[in-house]
């Protein structure tokens, strides 16, 4: 756990700040099911388009009924927001691709997602923007 963790997350309360992956290597099937999986390239020229493929339940599937599912992914360069998509249980999937053109200098892709029973969860894409 971060030092930045330790002061905004309650281990012990999944509602309470936002979930990371504890350790890569060993992932918990909680954090399996719930960290959003971010896929892009590593470098991209400023202005210029570009996709990302943010996907939920890549590691292990997440429930996806009525009672359990995934409610959005959020899209952030570093502090600067980027997209939100909603979903419905059943008929979509929290799978979503997207194009973007970044202006400045970023060091990482953060994507949210938050699941309705397993609270908010934060996965990340390391980016250059030259
Ligand atoms: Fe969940």
């Amino acid at each position: 756990m971060t030092s930045t963790q330790a002061v905004t997350k309650c281990p012990e309360d999944l509602f309470c700040g936002v979930n990371m992956v504890q350790d890569e290597d060993h992932m918990t099937d909680l954090e399996k099911k719930h960290v959003p999986v971010v896929c892009g390239p590593s470098s991209v020229k400023k202005g210029e388009c570009f996709e990302v493929a943010i996907e939920v339940g890549k590691h292990m599937a997440h429930p996806n009924e009525p009672g359990h599912y995934i409610e959005f992914i959020e899209l952030y360069a570093d502090h600067t927001y980027l997209a939100r998509i909603d979903f419905t249980a059943q008929t979509t999937h929290p799978t979503i691709k997207l194009c973007l053109s970044l202006d400045h200098v970023h060091s990482k892709l953060r994507a949210f997602s938050r699941c309705n029973i397993h609270g908010l969860w934060e996965g990340h894409w390391p980016i250059q923007v030259v």
